[in-house]
């Protein structure tokens, strides 16, 4: 065992040497190309789907800076788009489908702009299968698993002239140390895991992005550490099941452990995970969290649905008993917790009696939101091949439904107004430019008058009113600002 994982590595240092050669190609390419035209070349790489995908981007963006991109929000004046894509429910599928026809447009103007496609849906046959047929001008497709070769790719593309699909089948390595550009300096998302084993039936994941991997928790740790010299101050642990990390390890370590090593990283102030399957909660973990001051006060655990039959058909392997025991247990040890969920409304087979469960769990539960979704059949589920599929009109009825359930327990963030909290500072306000947009521990955002100056800082802000998921506020006392001038 020892022996293979001395292999891996020296296999990903390989890799990795080979992807610092390709940079470095490109880079020539890209100097030359930047000559003919007389300007600099620019990137633009669009994100569809989870943080998983997100943080996929960060690495993908510091590969593309790295060979001498600039980076812009739009599209048409991009030298390569690059769409990260996600297969979660269809909606997603489409969406790329869509813009793909005006990237298109766009291209038959700018010929030599590359367009390049990766992520979950590429991981599906029948969409490679697709793309070649239709979406000829399509450059470069790959998948979930070789996000690091995107330079090699891309000089392929520029040698042969042809369309280049690459596409594995699971992870081959894991290449860690390539170039990373994050999208915010003082927040980042750190992948503790990669793919799932759960199996959900409805789910397209497991298929999209192998099987679970946790790493080892030296290199989260180092690169926390690094991330937190680099000004990092609150991490976002990232997998599709984060509380059955380590199991796979040669020497398990469990979620809760790993939370106690990361507690420990000097400062690191702000500490979040997502997502926690309910299945997999210990009481070690709510201790941890209970404990910790680092660990923020917001638990995103999904219930998908409150009926316990369809709880079963769906393979969550919980009942909606242990669901809201679970919420009771959490709520009793952290009292001031914020509670955030995912539902399914119209799996296969779906009852009014089920969906009556669902607004029953949502209604005790007193979530601070929930992100509700519209059943999608994903090929190659098994719920694909259930045969009592909800007609629509069914569904979106249930769907308004729980939306409206659902808006009536939002009340409860009125909880905060009259306090005084930290928040941390992320980014001018979207509307008003004389405002900033922060984030308390719960995950909750606030908008109150300050500058660009307060952005990555954290400071104490009194809640002057709740309007339904945000509040507004003002700043209670002056921070010593740690980062940079106007
Ligand atoms: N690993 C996480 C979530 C991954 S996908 C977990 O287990 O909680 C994010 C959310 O998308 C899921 O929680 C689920 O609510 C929703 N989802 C997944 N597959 C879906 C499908 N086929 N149709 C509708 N929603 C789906
Ligand atoms: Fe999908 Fe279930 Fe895995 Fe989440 S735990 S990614 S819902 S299979
Ligand atoms: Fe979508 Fe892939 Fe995430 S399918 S939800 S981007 S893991």
């Amino acid at each position: 065992m020892y022996q293979s994982s001395i292999n891996e590595r020296k296999l990903s240092e390989e890799a990795l040497e080979r992807q610092l050669f390709f940079i470095e190609k490109c880079k020539e390419k890209v100097s030359e190309i930047s000559k003919e035209l007389g300007r600099p070349l620019k990137c633009c790489t669009q994100t569809f789907g989870c943080q998983m995908n997100a943080r996929d981007s960060e690495k993908l963006l510091g590969i593309l800076e790295q060979i001498g991109y600039l980076p812009t929000d739009e599209e048409k004046e991009a030298d390569i788009v690059l769409y990260n894509t996600c297969t979660v429910r269809e909606n997603a599928n489409l969406r790329v489908y869509g813009r793909l026809g005006h990237l298109n447009a766009i291209k038959k103007k700018n010929p030599h702009m590359i367009i390049a496609l990766c992520g979950c849906m590429m991981q599906e046959p029948d969409v490679v299968e697709k793309i070649k047929s239709s979406y000829k001008f399509v450059d470069i497709v790959f998948g979930t698993f070789n996000i690091f070769k995107l330079a090699e790719l891309l000089f392929n593309r520029w040698n042969s002239g042809e369309q280049v699909i690459d596409i594995w089948e699971e992870t081959r390595e894991i290449v860690e140390e390539l170039p990373t550009q994050r999208k915010y300096s003082f927040k980042s998302g750190v992948n503790i895991m990669f793919g799932c084993n759960n199996f959900c039936s409805y789910c397209i994941v497991p298929y999209v992005r192998g099987r679970e991997k946790s790493r080892e928790p030296k290199e989260i740790i180092r690169e926390i550490e690094h991330l937190v010299a680099d000004g990092v101050k609150e991490v976002m642990l990232l997998g599709q099941n984060v509380n059955s990390y380590g199991k796979t390890l040669e020497k398990p370590v469990s979620f809760a452990e790993l939370l106690r090593e990361i507690e420990k990283i000097e400062g690191l102030e702000r500490i979040r995970f997502m997502t926690p399957h309910p299945k997999d909660l210990s009481d070690d973990l709510i201790a941890v969290m209970r404990d910790s001051k680092k660990i923020c006060n917001h638990m995103h655990l999904p219930v998908q649905s409150g009926s316990s039959r369809l709880l079963k058909l769906m393979n969550r392997r919980y009942t909606k008993e242990h669901y809201l025991e679970l919420v009771e247990k959490i709520r009793h040890e952290i009292p001031d917790i914020s509670l955030t969920t995912d539902i399914i409304v119209g799996f296969p087979g779906e009852t009014e009696e089920d969906f009556e469960e669902t607004l029953d769990v949502v209604r005790r539960a007193k979530f601070d939101s929930a992100y509700t979704f519209i059943y999608s059949k994903r090929t190659g589920t098994p719920a694909a091949a259930m045969e009592n599929q909800v007609p629509e009109d069914i569904v979106k009825e249930r769907f308004d439904r729980l939306k409206t359930v659902g808006e009536t327990a939002h009340s409860i963030n009125e909880r905060y107004v009259g306090k005084v909290l930290p928040v941390l500072v992320e980014d001018i306000d979207d509307h008003d430019s004389s405002m900033v947009t922060a984030r308390m521990t719960n995950n909750i955002l606030v908008h109150f008058k300050g500058t660009s100056r307060l952005i990555g800082n954290i400071v104490d802000v009194y809640m002057d009113e709740c309007r339904g998921f945000y509040y507004m506020g003002h700043i209670a006392k002056q921070p010593a600002l740690q980062n940079k001038e106007d």
